[in-house]
């Protein structure tokens, strides 16, 4: 049994002291899978040093998160799209839109998405959106793109079991699950038991959201077991199982990695 995890922050600046231990960890885990979403054009030497460390395991993704995208985010944009024509990645983002840190550059975050979208059609790579109070303009820009060349993942979802339909509505599209799911009052279970387990990809989202016992602390990926055993639970199915399913949706989504 191994798990996929869609979407980890493995070269962050959190992870300076003892990443090569920790990556191992995961690996010892059975999480033998994980995907590291870009964050801007700062991290992207960082990201590729440790894709190139565990070839087997790390799976570069290439984009520019709506938090970081400013003024002058044509210029990275650019540097994106020159890294994009250098090189294969197995994802586009991490892209989106959050309106929840600040909406000063709205019309931009929604101008990168936009680009984030023709770059996933033309290379033919899953979108991974970033979604924070910004689900329904995030669900139409992906509508309007969507067609069988686009594919993609509501990273983080937080929705309801109505908007979890909407993204099922999508050709290709999944909801990643993480931390939250096992939080006190978190409403994602019963999202959960609402929709197939086929609409589900795993995620740590580390070094931010772990999973209780150890909310609060660093996240890494060997905690998705974690994430996994809650949703086995949710569901009353065996752990197996969801490793089965989530790894055969994580396959179809990264298709040019996962066979
Ligand atoms: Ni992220």
């Amino acid at each position: 049994m191994y798990f996929t995890d869609t979407h980890t922050h493995l070269f962050s600046n959190k992870f300076d002291e003892d990443r090569t231990e920790m990556v191992q960890r995961a690996i010892d885990a059975g999480v033998t899978k994980m995907f590291l979403p870009n964050v801007d054009v700062s991290t992207i030497k960082e990201m590729n040093e440790l894709e190139a460390q565990f070839p087997e395991n790390c799976f570069s993704m290439i984009g520019l998160h709506p938090c970081h995208v400013f003024e002058n985010y044509k210029e990275s944009l650019a540097i994106i799209e020159t890294e994009l024509e250098k090189r294969a990645y197995a994802g586009i983002g991490e892209t989106g839109l959050d309106y929840y840190w600040d909406t000063t550059f709205k019309q931009q975050q929604q101008a990168s998405l936009h680009i984030h979208a023709q770059w996933a059609k033309k290379y033919k790579r899953p979108i991974i959106l970033h979604t924070r109070e910004s689900f329904n303009d995030s669900f139409a820009i992906m509508k309007e793109h969507n067609n069988d060349d686009l594919t993609g993942v509501f990273h983080c979802f937080s929705g309801s079991i109505e908007e979890a339909e909407k993204v099922a509505s999508l050709n290709g599209f999944y909801i990643g699950i993480g931390g939250v799911v096992t939080f006190k009052k978190s409403h994602l279970p019963e999202v959960i038991k609402n929709v197939p387990l086929e609409l589900i990809v795993l995620e740590t989202d580390s070094p931010y959201l772990a999973p209780t016992p150890n909310r609060g602390k660093r996240n890494e990926s060997s905690y998705l077991t974690l994430i996994a055993n809650k949703i086995a639970e949710i569901k009353e199915i065996s752990l197996e199982e969801v490793a089965n399913i989530t790894n055969q949706n994580a396959s179809k989504l990264y298709k040019s990695i996962l066979k």
